[in-house]
């Protein structure tokens, strides 16, 4: 989604905010900009389509050491030049770049039209230059504060003024704003990826909170009813490796991110398994094994994949601690005015910590006096920093729109709080040192699974040629189906259904045909044979599958090996995972699915890594 950059220093700003755009670039977007304040005064270039093609058209004489950019992804007004930011106060001596969204923006730009001023672009944003332009207040940081007092929703932001031409001023809102220094220069930006060029030595801002950004140091304030009140930031060195926003030698960070899962499922699992009492140590969540025993229900809360990740996490808490637990799209919850009970424990699981959805939702629960913790993969995230506890999922940053690293390592994060609520319960030690052997074996038949890539992209071509498929499972296997067909859609903009295998009869059977393919998740469990015999249902309809499996099950007549010619016939093709313990083999069963996904993209010729109409972070409703 949208992102800001910003630059007060000894260099030529345009280049650097530029290059900062370029690492924004997979958060998604649909016009970019930048305004630079120099000898001559404030200057903008703005325009939709690709950062790349904004560079090219940027005009020779764009000098300025202080400067914002922006990409923006369409919320007021279609993507177009003038709906770009930055935008600009009437006198152009303002600029302004925001993400969020000004609730109130329709009744300010009825002010200001009556006031007689034009405004230029249908933007939110737009109303917060003429504000900030239109005050008298001495210093910028008292406008900046008396334009924000006017408006409702959420936003970062950040505002250059050509009157205060050695600073610029950053506010947050319920979206991020980072601060990096540097040596004799400042930047801003709204994530890292922004940033760990330059320097890793940041400060994160607080809602609520504004800064002013000279070459030599920033300042911060509340932002308060009274006015500002200076608070107290330090920045801090942030331990990230600047290469990881690098894809290196892959032609895709989808790629390259897949293939570090077995690295990041050791970090994940790293000093947080207990073998002595097979259990879990999650130190982070702030709860003592007499509050853990007291849970009497867990609510898990999450969007997109998080959720159907939060699917598989609450099976095996079910499993694992008798517990009553389920798992919710946070984009739903609070709408239904939930029930907050004080013995049922809430986790948030977000990759980015900045899901505008899942961010509500916690801030639904802690209103109504709830205890949420999160599981979260970015350091100082809004969620990060809105839970009452919790543990990071030490993924690495993740890049690519499609989630793959974060999402093993959200589950495997979901298997220690299971162990840990299991142990305080009636999940034996036997038991509990048995799953914790199974957590142990993950990250290595993670990376067997990975050593099969070519064949699986053999079967991946084949899929791509179908218009529609299903993707079925039961009970643990049914959130895996959801995931996969959740990856595959998101980046082969093929129609891809997820069903529970066992409603197959009750309604989509009557879609199967030699066109749908259907991949099926059948583990050897409890289910097989009933999984097994949906499968000839299918074959008997003409219908080809793709069946992700264990080598112990018999699929009778229906077997072939990966490579098989199956698919385009009415054939099967199956792809065996290793076996971990029952109530672990989703995760394993997930990683098939998305080397599938992956490689039926890049059959179809797509950019797996900026899928058309999405976006990594979800910011706004
Ligand atoms: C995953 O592949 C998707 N891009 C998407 O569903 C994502 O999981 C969802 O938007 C939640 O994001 P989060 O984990 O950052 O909260």
């Amino acid at each position: 989604m949208c992102g800001i950059v910003g630059y007060v220093g000894t260099q030529q700003a345009a280049p650097l905010l530029l290059e900062g755009l370029t690492r924004l670039e997979h958060r998604g977007y649909d016009s970019a900009g930048v305004a630079v304040l120099g000898g001559s005064g404030l200057r903008v270039a703005k325009r939709a389509g690709r950062v790349r093609e904004l560079a090219d058209g940027l005009p020779r004489r764009f000098g300025g050491k202080v400067g914002i950019g922006h990409t923006r992804w369409a919320t007021h007004g279609p993507a177009n030049d003038t709906n770009a930011h930055p935008h600009l106060d009437a006198a152009s001596r303002v600029a302004v770049v925001h993400n969020g969204i000004i609730d109130n923006a329709a009744a300010l730009r009825t002010e200001l039209a009556d006031d007689g001023i034009v405004l230029a672009s249908d933007t939110d944003t737009e109303v917060l230059a003429h504000l900030i332009g239109r005050s008298r207040a001495e210093t910028l940081e008292q406008r900046v504060a008396e334009a924000l007092g006017r408006v409702e929703g959420t936003y970062g932001l950040a505002v250059a003024h050509a009157d205060f031409p050695d600073r610029l001023v950053v506010a947050r809102n319920g979206s991020p704003l980072i601060v990096g220094v540097g040596d004799r220069e400042m930047h801003v930006a709204s994530d890292l990826a922004a940033l760990v060029r330059y320097t890793t030595t940041v400060a994160h801002l607080d809602d609520g909170e504004m800064a002013t950004i000279t070459a030599t140091g920033f300042t911060t304030y509340r932002l308060g009813a009274s006015g500002l009140a200076a608070t107290e930031r330090r920045a801090r060195e942030v331990d990230i490796d600047p290469t990881a926003y690098d894809a290196g030698q892959h032609d895709s960070f989808m790629h390259k991110e897949l293939l570090e899962q077995p690295t990041r499922a050791e970090a994940v699992l790293r000093g947080r398994l207990d073998e002595r009492f097979g259990t879990g140590h999650l130190g982070g969540l702030n709860l003592d094994a007499r509050e853990l025993r007291a849970i009497r229900r867990v609510k898990i809360l999450g969007c997109g994949s998080a959720y159907y990740v939060g699917q598989m996490g609450a099976s095996l808490i079910e499993e694992l601690a008798r517990i009553p637990a389920d798992a919710e799209a946070a984009s739903e919850f609070r709408y239904r005015n939930p029930i907050i009970e004080p013995d049922t424990l809430y986790v948030a699981v977000s990759q980015s910590g900045e899901t505008i959805d899942t961010l509500l939702a916690v801030q639904e629960v802690q209103r109504k006096g709830g205890r949420v913790i999160g599981l979260v993969n970015v350091v100082g995230s809004a969620i990060a920093r809105q839970v009452d506890g919790g543990i990071y999922l030490h993924a690495g940053p993740e890049v690519a729109v499609a989630s793959t690293k974060a999402l093993t390592n959200m589950f495997l994060g979901f298997a220690m709080l299971a162990l840990q609520l299991g142990r305080v319960r009636d999940l034996s030690i036997a038991d509990g040192r048995r799953l914790i052997g199974g957590l142990t074996r993950i990250p290595e038949q993670i990376g067997d699974i990975l050593a099969t890539e070519s064949d699986l992209a053999v079967v991946a071509q084949r899929l791509a040629a179908a218009e529609s498929l299903f993707f079925v499972g039961r009970v643990r296997g049914f959130p895996v189906a959801r995931e996969g067909a959740q990856k595959f859609k998101e980046i082969s903009y093929r129609h891809a259904e997820a069903y529970q295998t066992s409603e197959l009869k009750h309604g989509p059977l009557a879609l199967i045909s030699p066109d749908v393919p259907t991949v099926a998740i059948v583990p050897d469990d409890e289910l097989v044979e009933r999984n097994v015999a949906a499968l000839h249902e299918i074959a008997a309809r003409g219908g080809p599958l793709v069946v992700v499996t264990h080598a112990s099950v018999d699929l009778g007549h229906l077997a072939g090996g990966v490579g098989a010619d199956g698919v385009d016939g009415a054939a099967t093709v199956r792809i065996d995972v290793p076996r971990n313990e029952r109530e672990l083999d989703p995760i394993l069963l997930t990683i098939p699915l998305q080397l599938l996904a992956c490689h039926a993209a890049l059959e179809l010729g797509h950019d797996i890594d900026k899928p058309r109409n999405l976006a990594k972070s979800v910011t706004v409703e």
